[in-house]
Parts: structure tokens; C-alpha cells; sequence
């Protein structure tokens, strides 16, 4: 059996966060390398998704092309994730021409089976910024909760998944216009003629999460729609036909190819060209798709049914979807920078820390929540006190009265023989946890044997038996050793930087899985090292500051628009000490601001200078006085200091 596994390709336009690993990365990266252990045939296939929408918005509002955006977040992306221990075979990104192909290949060959066609449709088009608009440039009330900021396709407050159209209000997410329906045209993919082919094909998935098959269940129950695939975008796949000018394919219908592609490449880089055949058309491939519960649809309905389309790949063997990881008791918020991004973690502390409380605490169910305070007490009383503890306190040991090596055990108690029973069945046990997508599961088991093996050790006493009984003694460190080493192995799937740690000390490790729990002479091996150092409650609380304190993104602060503007004239409010009203001017327009800055400048010093206002704030009165904005000062420990340009400028030139 070949073993295929995947992680949602992230979008190319921001970091990776908390949420993101527990949903789809980490629970892969325990599954692919407890897959290598047990010496399966397994490729883990991931790669950046950099077209659609949500990486154009991103330039636009960063002032860059979406090539830049995607170069610069493919790079940190990649390089996070490689410190934070994932193990993919092939990191690939969709913008790369091996993609572009096969997306286009696919379209066609599903086009020449007529499972795609043209449709005269509305959409919507901004006549100021004179472009048709994707979905997600248009937000507007969301018809089923009434948050205000729904975006076109989905609204994340409440998750529905809609149409622009059905928006209340609709607008133009880029400059603020009410967008126009007008005619345009769009390919459909024939989504409704597999209503039945997937119904029956779910019908056979029983032991799939029932998250998911409720999920699917509901939309099959629904009746399935035909889907329009392609963009008026000009980032992304162009659509290779020839009266698709200027449209692209959606970015959903093309990611999902990126995990064909990726192998490819993979295949490629391993000069072995074919092989990816031997995954992606092979009878005997498992196909596994790690995601978050927001991709569901995609995974198990829409993407299936292509590839039915196509015809001759495998299909998804399971799917299993995460539920979402929340943060001290909000959601996590790109938008609102509310979040812990994986390189910021990376800067502060180890990733096995973060991988322990991300596993422990998985969403596989329902939704969990991620706090500092619990990734601070599971370190410091389950890593340190209980794993951390045992390995260090057996090695010092070990070395302080065995010159490091102890020697095979003669004869066994029955206490010795119930916890080598144990380790041996552990592989199993354990196994079958990881197999079934069990990894909270799994990491219970895993860290019961540390305890158990702690109680062990405390009972036998060897610091006491080593004078009055240096035969049990020999024994209690002989079967304590032989824990370690299935440790170092158990571990390594959930914390393979600790695994590689406790490696360098012993000797000989299990060569893979299935000999864990196989007795032997284990020797140490150079100077014991702490495993996990405890986390202060200072280092904690910095963190928690950090999330408190309200920062914002671009598009928020974008909101804010900041002009150059000349004071034209200026004159003391009458009966005030310190407002001052200037008249200026911002471009070509004329406005009244009234200043708070009359007790450190002369109304004379301010006429000729150009400044910084807030142009769109709203207008208000001053001590009875209009005032259409607000200009930017400094207010320094001797006064109010006017904040000015390096340089001449014009006036109403806009400020980044
Ligand atoms: N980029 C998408 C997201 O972050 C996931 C794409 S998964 C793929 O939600 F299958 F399309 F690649
Ligand atoms: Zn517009």
C-alpha cells in the first residue's frame, strides 16, 4: 500500500498561526512520520496556495504586486514550518508552470466531457474602480446575522457560506462604492450531475469523522449546484480557452490540482518523473487530506467529484477534518491581529512545547481553546516534571554509579514484567490511536507510560537498593533504560526534537516502531541533558500582555485616510486660551480645522506650513466652532510640536 498524505495548501498572504497548525499541519506531520516509523511507502505533499483572491487583496493592500506577496510569504512560510518540525516531502506553490498546466489540463479534459460550460451571468463591477468584482471584494450586512463586514462569499462571523448578491448593502471593498450588477460571462462545472456518484461514494465512508459526514451529508441533502470556476481576476490560471480573455480559474478549483502538482514536482526533484503516477493512479494509494472544518466542502464534495471527472486518479480515502482552535476565549483574527503567528512564537520558545499543547489540547472534536496559561503548566508539569524528569533522573543515574552502562537483567520481578508489558504493547496501542487520527488519544498513552515509569523508579528506590541490593538496583536501572529508549521512539512522532535529544544519549535506539519494547543492554551515551527547562510565570505573562494589547492591520489602519494640507489662514477661537481655527487647503478642496496647539504656537507661526490632517474624520464642533478634521502633532514633554514633511509636497497628497 502506498500512502499519500496532504496539508491544506495555505494561502500565500500572511503568516501561519496556532490555528492553522492545530487544524491541518501538525496532526499530519504526528500521522506521516508515525507512517515512516512503522517503514510505510508514504509521501506528505504540501506547498503554498498564492492565486485568488485573498492573495490580490493582500497586494492591494500592502501596496505590492502578488507576486511580491506571494515570494515573500511562500519564503516564511516554508522556513517556519521547517522550524517548527514539519517533515513534508515536497513543499511546492501553485504559481510554478507544472501547476499552471495541469490546472489548465484539468479544465480542458473536463471541459471536453462537457462537465464544463458556459453561462451569461451578473456580477457585480465598480464603475469607480472600473472592474468586475470577485467575491471577496465586496462585503457587505450578511442577510442571515447582520455583521456589517460579511464578506462575498462567506460571512465569518456566523459562517454562512453566500452569494454577493445576497449581501444587504453591498460594497466595493476597495474604494467604498456600491457596486452595479452588469452582464458577464463565467464557466460552470457541472456539479449536479454528481449528486449521486458522490452520494454513493460517502455512503461507504462510515468510519470517516462524524464532523465531516454530517457536514457532507447536509450539503448532499441540500442538492448539489453547479459551481461557477472561473474569475474576472488577472492573478491566477488563465482559463485556456479561447473567448476567456482576462479570466482566470477560480482559486479553488486549481489549489486542490496543487497537491497532483506538488507530487510531480516531488517526483521530479527525486529524478524519478513517473513516479507520482505510481500515488495518484495507483489502485492501492490511501489518500489523506488533513484540513481544517472550513474546507470541508471543498475536500470531500467539490474536489472528489473532479477528479471523478477527470477520471482515472484515486479518490480521497478519508478526510479528517479539524474543528477550530480558539484563543483565550476569542477567535483567532488575521483581520484584527488577534493571533499567535508560529515565527513569533518560534523567536521565544521550542516547537516540541508548542506541539505538546497543540496535540493535547487538538480541536479533533469540537472546538478547543489555546491559553498560555495551560501551554505553561502542561510544559512545566507534564514535559519537565513527568517526560523531562524521568529520562534525565535514569541517565544521571546511569552515569553517576553504572559508568553509563548497565548491564542485561537476569531476573525479572513481577513489577519489573507488568511495565515492560507495557512498553511492549505500547506500539499497538498507540499505533492504532495515530491510525484512527487519534492524537490527543495517542499522547495520553504515550505520557501514561512516563508516569507510570516515574512511579516505577520511586518504588524500586534504586538510590536505596544500590548499597543494600545492587542486583535489584542493576535490574530497576536495566528495565529503566529500556524505557527511555521506547520513548525516544514513542515520542518522536508528536516531539521529534525531544526524540532526537534522548537518541544522542543512549545507545543502541529502536530502528523503527515495531521494535519498541524489545529488551536490551541500553547504554548512555556522553553528558545527560535537561530535556524541556521550565517556563517562568513572567515569560507567560508577557505573552498574555502581547495579546492584549489592540493591534491593528493595514486594513484597519488603511481606513484612516492622512493628507498633506497648507495653512492658509489662522486666528485664535475667541474666549479660548489654546484652540486655534486654521483655514486650509487639501488639494483642491478647502477646509476649517480647529487646533489645540494656541498655547505653543502664534496663530502667524502657522500660515505657510503644511502639515498632516485626518481627512475623514467626522466633523464636529469646537467650542461651538466647526471643525472638518484634525491635524498631527506630537505632544512632547516642552509642548505641542506640528508634525510636517521632510521635503515640499502639494497639498492632499495622500500619507502612508
Ligand atoms: N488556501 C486554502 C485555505 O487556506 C486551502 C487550500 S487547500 C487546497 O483555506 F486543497 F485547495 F489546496
Ligand atoms: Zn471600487
Amino acid at each position: 500500500m502506498k500512502i499519500l498524505v496532504t496539508s491544506a495548501l495555505p494561502y500565500a498572504n500572511g503568516d501561519i498561526h496556532l490555528g492553522h497548525l492545530a487544524g491541518a499541519y501538525l496532526p499530519a506531520d504526528i500521522y506521516v512520520r508515525y507512517q515512516r516509523l512503522k517503514g510505510r511507502d508514504v509521501v506528505y505533499i504540501c506547498g503554498t496556495d498564492e492565486h485568488g483572491v485573498p492573495v490580490t487583496i493582500s497586494a492591494e493592500k500592502q501596496n505590492k504586486t502578488p507576486r511580491e506577496i506571494v515570494d515573500q510569504y511562500n519564503r516564511s512560510i516554508e522556513e517556519s514550518f521547517k522550524k517548527f518540525g514539519m517533515t513534508f516531502d515536497n513543499f511546492s506553490r501553485t504559481t510554478l508552470s507544472v501547476h499552471h498546466r495541469l490546472a489548465q489540463d484539468f479544465f480542458l479534459k473536463i471541459y471536453e466531457k462537457g462537465l464544463i460550460y458556459p453561462r451569461e451571468v451578473e456580477q457585480f463591477h465598480c464603475t469607480r474602480c472600473k472592474r468586475f468584482l470577485p467575491d471577496r471584494y465586496i462585503i457587505g450586512t450578511c442577510p442571515k446575522c447582520g455583521n456589517e463586514g460579511a464578506r462575498g462569499d462567506q460571512c465569518e462571523n456566523c459562517g454562512h457560506w453566500l452569494e454577493p448578491f445576497e449581501l444587504i448593502a453591498p460594497r466595493c471593498l476597495i474604494c467604498g462604492e456600491t457596486p452595479k450588477k452588469t452582464q458577464t460571462k463565467h464557466w460552470y462545472f457541472r456539479l449536479s450531475q454528481f449528486q449521486d456518484k458522490l452520494s454513493s461514494w460517502v455512503a461507504d465512508k462510515k468510519d470517516w469523522k462524524e464532523t465531516v459526514l454530517t457536514f457532507v451529508r447536509g450539503w448532499l441533502r441540500e442538492g448539489l449546484k453547479d459551481r461557477p470556476i472561473t474569475r474576472d481576476l488577472s492573478w491566477g490560471v488563465p482559463v485556456p480557452l479561447k473567448d476567456a480573455k482576462g479570466k482566470v480559474l477560480y482559486v479553488w478549483f486549481d489549489a486542490p490540482i496543487g497537491y497532483i502538482s506538488s507530487t510531480i514536482e516531488w517526483a521530479e526533484k527525486k529524478g524519478k518523473p513517473d513516479l507520482w503516477k505510481d500515488y495518484w493512479f495507483g489502485k492501492d494509494t490511501k489518500l489523506v487530506h488533513f484540513i481544517g472544518k472550513d474546507n470541508i466542502v471543498f475536500h470531500a464534495l467539490i474536489w472528489p467529484a473532479m477528479l471523478m471527472a477527470y477520471g482515472d486518479y484515486v479518490l480521497p480515502s478519508d478526510i479528517p477534518a479539524n474543528q477550530f482552535l480558539n484563543l483565550e476565549g476569542g477567535k483567532f483574527s488575521t483581520s484584527k491581529g488577534y493571533a499567535i503567528w508560529l515565527p513569533e512564537y518560534l523567536k521565544d520558545f521550542k516547537s516540541d512545547s508548542l506541539r505538546y499543547a497543540l496535540t493535547r489540547n487538538a480541536p479533533e472534536a469540537r472546538d478547543t481553546d489555546f491559553t498560555w496559561r495551560d501551554f505553561q503548566v502542561w510544559h512545566n508539569n507534564e514535559l519537565a516534571d513527568n517526560l523531562g524528569n524521568f529520562v534525565n533522573r535514569t541517565l544521571t543515574f546511569v552515569k553517576k554509579y553504572y559508568d553509563s552502562s548497565v548491564p542485561k537483567a537476569s531476573s525479572l520481578t513481577e513489577r519489573d514484567n507488568r511495565i515492560l508489558d507495557l512498553l511492549k504493547k505500547a506500539p499497538d496501542t498507540i499505533g492504532k490511536r495515530i491510525e484512527k487520527f487519534e492524537f490527543k488519544g495517542g499522547l495520553q498513552e504515550v505520557m501514561r507510560i512516563a508516569q507510570e515509569a516515574n512511579r516505577y523508579f520511586d518504588h524500586e528506590e534504586p538510590w536505596s537498593t544500590r548499597k543494600k541490593d545492587p542486583d535489584a538496583c542493576a535490574k530497576t536501572m536495566y528495565v529503566c533504560m529500556n524505557i527511555v529508549a521506547s520513548l525516544s521512539v514513542l515520542i518522536e512522532p508528536f516531539l521529534p526534537s525531544s526524540a532526537e535529544k534522548i537518541k544522542k544519549m543512549i545507545q543502541p535506539v529502536p530502528h523503527d516502531w515495531d521494535e519498541i519494547g524489545k529488551p536490551e543492554a541500553v547504554r548512555a551515551v556522553g553528558e545527560p541533558s535537561i530535556l524541556f527547562e521550565k517556563i517562568a510565570d513572567e515569560v507567560v505573562r508577557v505573552q498574555v500582555e502581547k495579546l492584549k494589547k489592540e493591534t491593528v492591520d493595514l486594513d484597519y489602519f488603511s481606513k484612516v485616510s492622512l493628507k498633506t494640507a497648507k495653512i492658509l489662514t489662522a486666528e485664535r477661537v475667541e474666549g479660548t486660551d489654546n484652540l486655534i481655527k486654521c483655514q486650509v487647503e487639501l488639494g483642491e478642496q478647502k477646509r476649517q480645522i480647529v487646533a489645540g496647539v494656541g498655547k505653543d504656537y502664534e496663530p502667524g507661526e502657522l500660515v505657510g506650513k503644511t502639515i498632516i490632517v485626518v481627512d475623514n474624520l467626522t466633523p464636529a464642533k469646537i467650542k461651538g466652532v466647526l471643525s472638518e478634521g484634525m491635524l498631527l502633532a506630537v505632544v512632547g514633554k516642552k509642548g505641542i510640536v506640528l508634525v510636517t514633511t521632510d521635503k515640499p509636497v502639494s497639498s492632499g497628497t495622500a500619507v502612508r
